[in-house]
């Protein structure tokens, strides 16, 4: 048998086909089976709790919601909190409760919401996200997972897309799928914030939605193979 499979004759050969069904039957609940939750979980890096951040975090996990009734969603909101960088001697701060929120086993992806402070995601963002580091090591706790990544800012092209590379860069450490909006594809939900609110930004709100989407349709895909 010849096992040097090729772009080319894989596709002639009906993998593409295969791979598709596949797909296909990952995503759809097996009939009459008990469905399966599957959680995702916001974050929202704003200092400033309920902000344009939080909305922007929650307009892609309502869109996320709407894709399937097994998605499940919840929005963590940092601002107010207290979460200290990761240091030595692991600090006893609310990122405590929020760990173990990230080692649900139907947990099956995640949003990360960040403002654009001076073209970077906010030391909030930083320090949430290092003080992950305890989920990379001895155990890859979120591999596999997709991710999405929204940023907030002042201006239009105010460092969005930098923000959401620095946060895909980092969250590559941990095992986990970037994923970005589509269609048009995108490479995350990029709001502008003006009078201080998103809620006018019509098209960032759908950026946000469209990822959303698109996160739980992969996490939908992905949770079998996981969980198998
Ligand atoms: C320290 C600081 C730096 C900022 N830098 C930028 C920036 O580089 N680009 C931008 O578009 N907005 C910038 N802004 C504006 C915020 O990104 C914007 O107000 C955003 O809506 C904040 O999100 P929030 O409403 O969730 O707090 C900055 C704001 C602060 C406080």
């Amino acid at each position: 048998m010849n096992t040097n499979v090729t772009r080319r004759n894989f596709l002639s050969a009906g993998g593409a086909v295969a791979l598709t069904t596949a797909a296909t039957s990952a995503l759809a609940a097996e009939p009459g089976a008990p469905a399966k939750p599957v959680k995702l979980l916001g974050v929202s890096c704003s200092p400033r709790k309920g902000m344009g951040t939080a909305k922007a975090v929650q307009a892609a996990l309502d869109a996320a919601r709407a894709v399937d009734p097994r998605i499940e969603t919840e929005l963590v909101d940092l601002g107010g909190l207290n979460i200290a960088p990761w240091s030595p001697k692991p600090p006893e701060d609310d990122m405590v409760g929020i760990l173990r929120k990230f080692q649900d086993p139907s947990l099956g992806g995640v949003i990360i919401g960040s403002p654009c402070y001076f073209r970077s995601l906010s030391g909030l963002a930083k320090c949430f996200l290092e003080r992950l580091a305890p989920l990379r090591d001895p155990k890859l706790v979120l591999a596999d997972r997709p991710f999405g990544v929204v940023a907030v800012g002042g201006t239009r092209n105010g460092g969005h897309e930098l923000v959401i590379q620095q946060i895909q860069a980092i969250l590559l450490c941990f095992g986990m799928i970037p994923v970005g909006g589509h269609a048009p594809p995108s490479p995350g939900g990029t709001l502008l914030s003006a009078n201080d609110t998103v809620a006018q930004d019509e098209l960032g709100l759908k950026t946000a939605a469209q990822l959303g989407k698109h996160v739980a349709e992969v996490a939908l895909k992905l949770m079998p193979l996981i969980s198998a």
